[in-house]
């Protein structure tokens, strides 16, 4: 019988597989992998907080997964400690707390001209910066459903641990692609400027260094075998 991780990760790595053969993945199709992911718990990837404590890093990465379909870890957060305000090109995620509480700010790209977009640059002193709505805040434990980007929607996040310290379970695919330089993760910050577009509250993202207190290190997977999937 498979574990519950297992089940999760099948389902997940056959959904996402359609996208490497260039088949579009619809948001109604992460429907029933997000309803698995919801009922994982700590236990269910043998994750132990005490491990955790006492290192240097702000934050620690623990890999179960990963080929061209997906990328799946744990991220583990130190009280006060977050991944910064970052996006995910072209990819989707599934984010699901397994310990603690993290507060998630989301923001999807606002679909704006070109020509706004220069005309705003040119207020300002950056060469870079995006127009987002603000799509969720929220503070997610292990009892709340998991959080999920597409694309076009939640694919920018900053994620922190609140109070202590916090993990959640990550899949994304396609994987982040250094090798091609396709999907690789930018840092933003978000400018204080805020302008009204139809209706729309926008606001902006300039891009910026990965920062430097932010860094990672890495533990070991521990729990049921991941290999078969
Ligand atoms: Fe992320």
């Amino acid at each position: 019988m498979a574990f519950p991780i297992q089940k999760v990760l099948k389902l997940a790595h056959s959904t996402f597989s359609k996208l490497s053969k260039g088949i579009a993945v619809d948001t109604g199709s992460l429907s029933p992998i997000k309803s698995l992911l919801d009922q994982i718990r700590a236990s269910d990837v043998d994750f132990d907080a005490s491990n955790f404590r006492g290192r240097q890093a702000p934050v620690t990465y623990v890999k179960l997964y990963e080929d061209r379909v997906m990328s799946v870890g744990i991220f583990v957060m130190r009280n006060g400690a977050k991944l910064p305000l970052h996006d995910h090109p072209g990819m989707y995620g599934l984010c699901k707390t397994i310990h603690g509480e993290m507060k998630v700010e989301s923001y999807s790209r606002a679909v704006m001209s070109d020509d706004v977009i220069m005309r705003k640059m040119s207020t300002l002193p950056f060469s870079n910066v995006i127009p987002v709505n603000k799509k969720d805040s929220a503070c997610l434990s292990e009892e709340d459903e998991c959080c999920v980007l597409t694309p076009d929607s939640g694919n920018f996040h900053e994620i922190r641990a609140v109070g202590d310290m916090a993990a959640f379970l990550d899949i994304l695919a396609p994987p982040y692609d250094y090798e091609t330089m396709t999907r690789t993760c930018q840092y933003y910050t978000l400018l204080e400027d805020t302008d009204e577009f139809n209706d729309l509250q926008v606001q902006w993202l300039n891009e910026i260094d990965e920062p430097r207190d932010f860094w990672c290190d890495s533990s070991d997977y521990t729990g049921p075998t991941l290999q078969d999937i």
